[in-house]
């Protein structure tokens, strides 16, 4: 007599756009709870979406994503460059873009997958909803330090950010009060001023900017000579990479044209800094903690909170619960649909409670 087979399920996974703390904790996540209470098997897609269209894929086993839950980076490597519908082909200065979609999905199709997992922040999230849109079975999780994601309280890996940065300005505050100089701390974030907010309040930064509320130079100039006349010789700016002043421009660092976000930001608290050493004629430093909030181990919070949207991502699946992401509410896990995430991020606004907090205690956010 001939044994039928039964065929086995097969889900795949991949990472896209900037790296954070804590995706390795979601692939493990993931990978085990589907081969240990699906009897699923895992492919795990190489850099993003570029895997898709290229044909790069591996198999995660148990083994595969044992011992991963405090690495960072990813182990299934990522990239922000590779936009399917809008995918960059260089051939030597020249940039064309295509549409390379209908690989993508026949690709998809040869993979025989019943679900891909798509971890990612808003930019990988809109392509998901896009594909999805053309008929194939998704579930999203969110993942960013921009905690910018629309339908999320939380995004994991953000925490880790702020934990870096805070720390980042706890020590520059110790040789600002030496040096009785202005301190500027620039941190990550793209529009979104979560990780100024956050980092800025929980070390004490005198002055937060944010993107989303511009700045006017006089106000933070008129606010630090407050505080040295009453003794306080230092002071701590908090400042996210995309602020910018009132009616004016975000610092550009680069303009990249093949990149999901074309706008490389950074520099403006060199740039901020230059200018209200001139202006006050006091002396301003400027440290620049860029990528290292995204290196590196993840906190506890963060592997926890990966690890139950891993395996909350799974459930999603055996719902059928397609076009989804899975999101944080309070305290519990939901799904949230695709398509609204696609909508934009997720912003602070001026009369957020934690701004009204950090204004009560005196706190100047340049505006
Ligand atoms: O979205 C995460 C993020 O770290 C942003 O805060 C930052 O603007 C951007 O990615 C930097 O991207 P890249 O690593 O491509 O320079």
């Amino acid at each position: 007599m001939v044994k039928i087979k039964n065929k086995k399920r097969r889900i795949a996974i991949l990472t896209g756009g900037g790296d954070c703390p804590g995706i390795n904790a979601v692939i493990r996540a993931v990978t085990k709870k589907a081969i240990l209470k699906r009897n699923m098997e895992v492919i795990g897609v190489l850099d993003g979406y570029e895997g898709l269209i290229h044909n790069r894929y591996r198999t995660l086993s148990f083994d595969d994503v044992s011992g991963i839950l405090t690495l960072g980076g990813t182990i299934l490597g990522t990239t922000n460059k590779a936009n399917p519908f809008h995918y960059a082909i260089k051939k030597g200065d020249e940039i064309k873009f295509s549409d390379c979609s209908a690989v993508v999905l026949s690709n998809i199709e040869a993979l025989k997958i019943e679900c891909l997992v798509c971890v990612g922040g808003d930019g990988t999230l809109w392509i998901s909803n896009r594909l999805h849109q053309l008929g194939v079975p998704i579930v999203g999780v969110p993942k960013t330090i921009d905690n910018d994601v629309r339908g999320t309280d939380i995004t994991f890996g953000f925490d880790t950010a702020v934990s870096i940065a805070t720390e980042g300005i706890d020590r520059i505050h110790t040789t600002a009060q030496s040096h009785h100089r202005i301190m500027m701390v620039e941190v990550m974030g793209r529009k979104a001023g979560w990780i100024a907010l956050h980092a800025g309040i929980a070390g004490g930064g005198d002055v937060i900017l944010i993107p989303e509320m511009p700045y006017q130079i006089d106000r933070i100039a008129d606010y630090i000579s407050q505080r040295r006349k009453t003794g306080r010789l230092f002071s701590i700016i908090v400042v996210a990479e995309g602020v910018m002043p009132m009616g004016g421009e975000a610092v550009v660092q680069k303009i990249v044209p093949d990149s999901a976000e074309q706008l490389r930001l950074g520099g403006i608290s060199l740039v901020l800094g230059a200018k209200l050493e001139k202006l006050m004629e006091l002396e301003t430093r400027a440290v620049v903690l860029g990528h290292l909030q995204r290196g590196g181990t993840s906190t506890p919070f963060d592997r926890i909170l990966a690890t139950r949207l891993g395996s909350k991502a799974i459930d999603l699946i055996e719902e059928k619960k397609f076009g989804q992401m899975v999101s944080v509410k309070g305290n519990y896990l939901a799904a949230y649909p695709l398509e609204e995430v696609a909508k934009g991020p997720r912003l602070a606004t001026a009369d957020h409670e934690m701004i009204k907090a950090a204004r009560a205690i005196g706190v100047c956010f340049g505006s």
